[in-house]
């Protein structure tokens, strides 16, 4: 019922008027997917998310290309459905991007948790897998932590003092993460943090002391500065994780 009605409404859309009330949503593309021993993501993702990169949203992750934005793509979250109503359920799967990923003309190259999702069943599923490639259409859509702050992960390869590499957890919403910036909690000494890969920033000789963040973001209608609640304790380590106490 509800897909008759969607495909009525795209006939419409193809062959008549109203183009900005259909190119609203969604946009057509093609996705492929990734093999992994347990079907969730890989702690290995250039967003540089670790494990949480193989876990966010039920490992439902994929791989982007064009959606990459040098990086500014990494934590964004889409809705994926395939196109075949044969074999594809109707609203199709959620998924974060965690991880670039080219394939054959795709924009999604995807977990086996979010390809599975595509599928009306499981037969059906395995039939998407033996295509490889499918039509899909996508739309971006919130990330949605309940009850979850945005959480500063301090990288494995920082040392306190000397070198600072963090990427953030949990962004919510449909925020994009433009800029970082650093200062010795007190001073209003702001220094910009280096995008250096993915979602992953960095500074070499960190102010000392506890360090207040901020974050430059937009999530939808221009360039805002955030600002934690919480500061980062002066004996912050490497591989640990602070709760910055807000949610964009
Ligand atoms: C599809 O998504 C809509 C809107 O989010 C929701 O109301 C509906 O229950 C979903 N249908 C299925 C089969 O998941
Ligand atoms: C899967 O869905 C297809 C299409 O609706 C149906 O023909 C088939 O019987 C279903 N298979 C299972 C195992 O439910
Ligand atoms: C780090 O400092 C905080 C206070 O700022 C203290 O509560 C915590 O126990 C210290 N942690 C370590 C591992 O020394």
């Amino acid at each position: 019922m509800e897909l008759n009605l969607k495909r009525q409404i795209g006939l419409f859309c193809v062959l008549l008027i109203l183009p900005a009330l259909c190119s609203a949503a969604f946009t057509k593309s093609r996705a492929t997917y990734y093999s992994t021993s347990d079907g969730l993501g890989t702690p290995t993702g250039r967003c540089g998310y670790g494990d949480y990169g193989r876990t966010v949203d039920g490992g439902r992750v994929a791989g982007v290309s064009n959606l990459w934005r040098d990086g500014v793509g990494c934590g964004v979250c889409y809705q994926v459905r395939c196109t075949n109503p044969s074999l594809c359920s109707s609203n199709g799967t959620s998924l974060v991007v965690t991880d670039y990923g080219a394939g054959d003309r795709t924009d999604f190259v995807m977990s086996p948790a979010a390809f599975s999702g595509l599928g009306l069943n499981s037969t059906a599923t395995d039939q998407l897998k033996k295509l490889g490639t499918v039509d899909i259409e996508y739309q971006r859509i919130p990330c949605s932590y309940p009850g979850q702050n945005i959480v500063i992960k301090i990288k494995e390869s920082s040392t306190n003092p000397g070198y600072f590499s963090i990427v953030l957890l949990n962004v919510g919403g449909t925020c994009d993460v433009d800029a970082i910036q650093v200062s010795q909690s007190g001073s209003n000494t702001w220094i910009p943090l280096r995008r250096v890969d993915g979602a992953v920033f960095d500074i070499s000789n960190p102010p000392s002391g506890s360090l207040s963040l901020r974050f430059q973001v937009d999530c939808g209608s221009g360039l805002v500065w955030k600002v934690p609640k919480n500061v980062i304790p002066a004996n912050w380590s490497a591989g640990a994780t602070y709760d910055t106490g807000i949610q964009f």
